[in-house]
């Protein structure tokens, strides 16, 4: 079974939290860019997992994949008051290139006088892989939390900074690379597909 792993993302801190998870299972990973490969996906699934499958099939088509595991993820964050907004359009939510402080702001404004037990939310990510036989695997983690009151840390990225997670009674912003990892949605996924990976 070959250990390369090409990761079809452009986000190189992702990268880097693969490789820190997947790096001891003796899995080389591999960016798109890295394995020569530039296509432009267009992720309209309707759901985390149907969007990572398009990723990883999409990448999986290419020549310069042939023989590797690709793998991908989609993620976002559901806020339960609002409907379980942005969710799936996490990343485009108010245009994908206004900053984050403005969206933060936005989600913060639209929870005003929103209670702390209703202010419950969470990260959701999900895994895809496609093998080289092209079997594929999926796996899913949650991170539950609530959203503050106002934006707190500078670590991490996107909504970090008013994710309060009360085991930590942190926002995800101010913990470090190894405590996020250790809870994170992302993390918690990326060590189940580990898991699957070494079953085969
Ligand atoms: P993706 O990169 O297409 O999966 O988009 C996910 C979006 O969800 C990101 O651009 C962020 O807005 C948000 N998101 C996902 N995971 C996190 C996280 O760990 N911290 C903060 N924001 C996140």
């Amino acid at each position: 079974m070959s250990k390369q792993v090409i990761f079809a993302t452009g986000n190189k801190g992702k990268v880097k939290e693969i490789e820190m998870i997947l790096a001891d299972a003796g899995f080389e990973i591999r960016t798109m860019k890295e394995a020569g490969i530039r296509i432009d996906i267009v992720e309209d699934g309707k759901t985390y997992e149907e969007n990572a499958l398009i990723k990883v099939r999409a990448v999986a088509a290419q020549p310069q994949a042939q023989g590797c595991i690709v793998m991908a993820d989609d993620s976002g964050l559901e806020i339960d008051a609002l409907g379980k907004e942005p969710g799936v359009y996490s990343a485009r939510y108010l245009g994908e290139d206004t900053p984050y402080s403005v969206k933060n702001a936005e989600l913060i404004r639209r929870l005003e006088g929103v209670p702390d037990e209703k202010r419950t939310a969470r990260f959701v990510c999900a895994i895809a892989a496609k093998l080289p036989d092209g079997g594929e695997i999926i796996t899913r983690s949650t991170i539950e939390g609530r959203i503050g009151y106002e934006e707190k840390g500078s670590n991490g990225f996107g909504y970090d900074p008013i994710f309060y997670y009360p085991p930590y009674g942190k926002h995800t912003a101010e913990l470090s690379e190894e405590e996020k990892n250790q809870v994170s949605h992302r993390g918690k996924a990326l060590r189940l597909m580990k898991e699957e990976l070494k079953k085969i």
